[in-house]
């Protein structure tokens, strides 16, 4: 199946529709000039994605579904250009598959007119911008006839599954949500198992490392560094390959790194998580500067953490899980020394942090700002993304 998706909030959207091996072209309405340059694409909180496509470049081009993320002025954009507008309404004609998430059904669809006499949902603060024609329900995810809307970047995973079950059927869409370990009840309060508490002291705005190479997972990446960001981590996200642009692991979204390790090497981090992703997780265990970086912060006692492949294919060989409990993607848990607690879904142990899966990511970058920031930090972000 071709699947339209506009603009970058959509990593989780494209990184699921993925799994479901449909092919995904994730465009940026963006006028800008030819060439790689143009295809940047500035997310939240200085996330720098690269996207596939033009809008404009794809006119006339047909596909199985066009679904709009939100986030503004991302909306806004959205729905001043003239040839998505058009795309999306012979593409309704037809009766094909469409959905929007966070403020765009409200500033995007229901603005062109095309949420009429359907039930919809989006962002909590622009339900009221709904005009009235739509037929607004509160809800994490909403499903009448061809279309599909929902709430926030906490929503985003179910957004994409319900998108995978319209598109495909149940059966795919619970073959794709059993390896995201997707929470058990969606929109419950977050919740993780410590021991050996320990507070996680910074001097000033916590300097965090993200290191990402090819191969590492988008949503696990994102989440960190989106989370991060929003509570108002510095967060440096360093390329341990030898270009600051990466492929990612769905090979859809090309994350740009701030700078290269070599020199985040020479900084300072209150605290260092690595993201998972099998291929992205073994090029990390075998860059000795992460390495040595991770060892000095674990001998000092200062946090670091990793979330799937991560924990059991980097932490564990190199000897940082010793004495430790800890967590990991479960196919990969029989490789932890200690199991005892990896049924949890996030472990913080001492200055020790650890994680299952892309389903976890959020709870895992939130229980990182409760450690940084307190708890009454962490719940107001999981609120603003309607993660709870
Ligand atoms: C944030 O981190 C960058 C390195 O990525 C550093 O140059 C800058 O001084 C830091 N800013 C703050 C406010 O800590
Ligand atoms: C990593 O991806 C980049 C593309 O962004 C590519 O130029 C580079 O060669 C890749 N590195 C490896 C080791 O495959």
């Amino acid at each position: 199946r071709r699947l339209l998706l506009s603009r970058a909030f959509a990593a989780a959207t494209a990184d699921v529709l993925n799994r479901a091996g449909a092919r995904v072209t994730v465009a940026t309405v963006a006028f800008a000039p030819a060439g790689d340059e143009g295809l940047l694409v500035e997310a939240a909180y200085g996330v720098k994605l690269v996207a596939d496509a033009r809008v404009a470049d794809l006119e006339g081009e047909a596909f199985d579904l066009i679904a709009l993320p939100g986030g503004m002025p991302g909306s806004t954009n959205l729905r001043e250009c003239k040839v998505l507008e058009k795309m999306v309404k012979m593409h309704a004609e037809k009766g094909e598959l469409y959905g929007a998430i966070c403020a765009a059904p409200a500033v995007t669809l229901a603005h062109w007119g095309m949420l009429k006499g359907l039930k919809a949902t989006c962002y909590p603060s622009f339900m009221e911008k709904f005009t009235a024609e739509v037929i607004p329900v509160n809800s994490r995810v909403v499903v009448d006839r061809n279309v599909v809307t929902s709430q926030g970047p906490g929503t985003a995973i179910e957004f994409a599954l319900a998108l995978v079950e319209q598109l495909y059927d149940k059966e795919k869409m619970e073959e794709v949500a059993g390896p995201l370990y997707v929470r058990p009840q969606h929109g419950a309060e977050y919740t993780s198992e410590e021991l050996n508490s320990v507070e996680w002291k910074c001097s000033g705005t916590p300097q965090v490392l993200v290191p990402v190479a090819n191969g590492s997972e988008e949503i696990e990446a994102l989440n960190l560094i989106d989370v991060l960001r929003r509570a108002g981590a510095n967060v440096t996200v360093a390329s341990v390959e030898d270009t600051l642009q990466i492929v990612t692991r769905r090979h859809k979204f090309n994350l740009i790194a701030d700078m290269m390790l070599d020199e985040a090497a020479k900084m300072e981090f209150d605290l260092i998580v690595m993201p998972g992703g099998l291929s992205g997780a073994q090029k990390f265990a075998s860059t000795d500067k992460l390495v040595d970086l991770l060892k000095k912060q674990a001998g000092s006692g200062k946090p670091y953490g990793a979330i799937c492949a991560s924990p059991a294919h980097v932490l564990e060989p190199h000897g940082l899980l010793k004495g430790k409990k800890a967590t990991a993607f479960p196919p990969m848990a029989h490789l932890l020394t200690d199991q005892s607690l990896c049924e949890n879904r996030v472990v913080i142990d001492g200055n020790l942090i650890t994680s299952r899966a892309p389903g976890t990511a959020t709870e895992f970058a939130l229980a990182i700002v409760e450690k940084l920031f307190g708890r009454e930090k962490a719940v107001s972000i999981a609120k603003e993304f309607v993660f709870m």
